[in-house]
């Protein structure tokens, strides 16, 4: 290992550090924490890095670079490569889909798969869309069928029994389509139920759907066992409870299966039924994904006195990302033999971004503006023809991905990648504050808050890039930085610039309208899908809701999840004195 490698240490603060001892950095036997962070990275650069060995590769020379981007924080894997790396667990992936058949042995098998992904750290999806409805006969005992919405119960309780490392509880989705005849139970169920406080659930729709919903069109309900026509229901009824509940709670989400197959890059395996927890990834029933993510704000330099994103630097790292990715699929133990098959079939990989609010403070554009959605075009399409020019490379070195021949791209003299996909845009919700980012694509929650982590810490921060103006500018106080925090945003602060204010806008002050604009603008350069919150205000109405999930549709969105403000229980992020 080079001088210089080791040089490197990660600048982590206190609250980052909380989060690391609690679940990433190593334990010994009686729990007490043996590493350190810069450690914790050469753990993991080190097992990624032997990947490349099978290669002819040096490993020692991948290990330091892969250190690199890690310890200056310019790239980070997803939390169970972290936490899992060259321990016995071996886990490294934070998404998995599950198929959910429609038997007794099928449902039990697929809790205890589950439960088994849980402890590794990583979310499952599952779609219950195949289980026979409610009511139905059951052939062997003559008894009646109870339904997805009971067996989801199931998996709520076996999640809630095995926490993920220890403190992390696993995290479910449960995507229904909209077609099957319990989708309006399936519509309430978590209004009507504590019992599923472990998934989130989204109704898949198909563009036939959207558009009987803007006319009042009734629809098919479909027995899923047979394709009989066992029902009908008005679209827009449907539709109209939907955004009822989503105002009421933010469940159920919406996905856009139709949107989601049209980018499935492996159709003859099997249509896209389900995504992960949080929405950003599609997968085949039995697939995995690696996800990772870089720091934009970490690819600002000052060129000619002004801050430009350094693109050379940027291209280099994703570069190392992509690869790291793909080693990471080869070093990574899947809980099922079925599942090792279908990650290493299809390869696919998720490299996306966080940090991007940072990045508009830094380059000084307004989040709610043409030219911030023009700069996230940019910046993703950049991501996205380096992560596949990468892909490319590698699939010269290494050949393409086994199912490649049975993909869209086989007759593609200029797509022979070597992962089936590159580019997802994920929550990075711990990943970002170890990297003390902005999360993903997300406009700032507040500029000054409290933040709760792992249930019970508590620690009131200020953004560095706000605090840096205000001090340079001569307005920063304590005082001010408090009064932010109670309110979470400085419109209408007259003792700060209107130039600031414009500047450091905060998801509120953002309209839903330019929230989806911004997801719509990253989703046209991503392979998979993005993650993204539609955050609204307390007095936000249903109509809001309906804008939002109808536009997201026309933008090509692959689905779309809104937040309005106070309508769960635990925030996980909360402004001081507003909740
Ligand atoms: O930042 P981190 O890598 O921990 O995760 P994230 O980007 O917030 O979430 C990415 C994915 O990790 C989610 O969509 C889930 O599949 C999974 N996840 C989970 O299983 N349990 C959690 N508590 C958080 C995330």
């Amino acid at each position: 290992m080079t001088e210089a490698v080791l040089a490197i240490e990660p600048e982590i603060s206190e609250a980052t550090l909380t989060v690391l001892k609690r679940r990433y950095l190593q334990k010994d036997k009686r729990g007490r924490v043996v590493e350190t962070p810069g450690q914790m990275f050469m753990r993991v650069a080190s097992y990624i890095a032997a990947a490349e060995k099978a290669h002819g590769n040096d490993p020692g020379v991948y290990r330091d670079l892969f250190y690199g981007i890690m310890a200056r924080l310019e790239f980070l894997p997803n939390s169970p490569t972290l936490m899992n790396a060259g321990t016995d667990l071996g886990q490294l992936a934070a998404c998995f889909v599950l198929p959910v058949e429609d038997s007794i042995s099928g449902i039990f098998e697929t809790v205890k798969n589950a439960a088994l992904i849980h402890k590794s750290g990583g979310g499952t999806g599952f779609s219950f869309s195949r289980l026979r409805p409610k009511d139905s006969r059951v052939g062997s005992t003559g008894g009646v069928a109870s339904g997805p919405v009971s067996f989801m119960k199931i998996f709520n309780v076996a999640t809630e029994q095995v926490k993920q490392g220890g403190t992390r509880r696993g995290a479910n989705m449960a995507v229904l389509r909209v077609d099957h005849p319990d989708i309006m139970e399936f519509i309430l169920c978590k209004q009507a139920s504590a019992d599923l406080n472990n998934f989130n659930i989204s109704v898949g729709v198909t563009d036939e759907f959207m558009v009987k919903a803007r006319t009042g069109l009734p629809y098919n309900l479909v027995d899923p066992r047979d394709g009989r026509v066992v029902g009908t229901l008005n679209a827009t009824d449907v539709f109209e409870a939907m955004v009822k509940q989503a105002w009421h709670n933010g469940d159920p989400g919406i996905i856009f299966l139709d949107r989601i197959n049209q980018d499935n890059p492996t159709p003859l395996l099997g249509e896209i039924e389900s995504t992960n927890p949080c929405g950003e990834q599609p997968l085949l029933p039995m697939e995995a994904c690696n996800l990772g993510s870089v720091n934009l704000a970490k690819f600002v330099v000052e060129k000619k006195g002004k801050p430009t994103i350094d693109y050379a630097s940027l291209g280099k790292t994703i570069a190392l990302a992509v690869r790291f990715l793909d080693d990471t699929i080869d070093r990574s133990i899947y809980p099922l033999d079925e599942i090792t098959a279908m990650v290493r079939g299809n390869r696919k990989i998720g490299l996306g971004v966080m940090g991007f609010a940072d990045l508009l403070f830094a380059l000084e554009l307004p989040y709610n503006s043409d030219r911030a959605v023009a700069l996230a075009e940019e910046v993703m399409a950049f991501v996205q023809s380096e992560a596949r020019k990468a892909s490319r490379a590698l699939a010269q070195e290494r050949g393409v991905f086994e199912n490649f021949d049975k993909s869209v791209f086989r007759n593609d003299k200029d797509r022979r990648f070597r992962n089936a996909t590159v580019t997802t845009i994920a929550p990075t919700g711990t990943l970002s504050i170890i990297a003390g980012s902005s999360s993903g694509i997300e406009p700032l929650f507040a500029l000054s808050f409290i933040r709760t982590i792992m249930d019970n810490e508590t620690f009131l921060e200020v953004n560095p890039h706000f605090m840096a103006v205000a001090q340079a500018q001569g307005f920063y106080s304590e005082a001010l930085m408090e009064k932010i925090a109670k309110t979470g945003t400085i419109k209408g602060m007259t003792e700060i610039p209107e130039s600031v204010r414009k500047v450091f806008v905060t998801a509120h002050d953002v309209s839903p309208a330019w929230h989806v604009k911004m997801q719509a603008a990253f989703q046209k350069h991503t392979d998979n899908a993005v993650s993204k919150t539609v955050n609204l205000p307390r007095d936000a109405t249903e109509h809001d809701v309906a804008e939002i999930y109808t536009s997201a549709f026309d933008f090509g969105c692959k689905g779309v999840t809104i937040y309005r403000d106070g309508s769960k229980a635990n925030q996980v992020l909360s402004i001081s004195g507003a909740t």
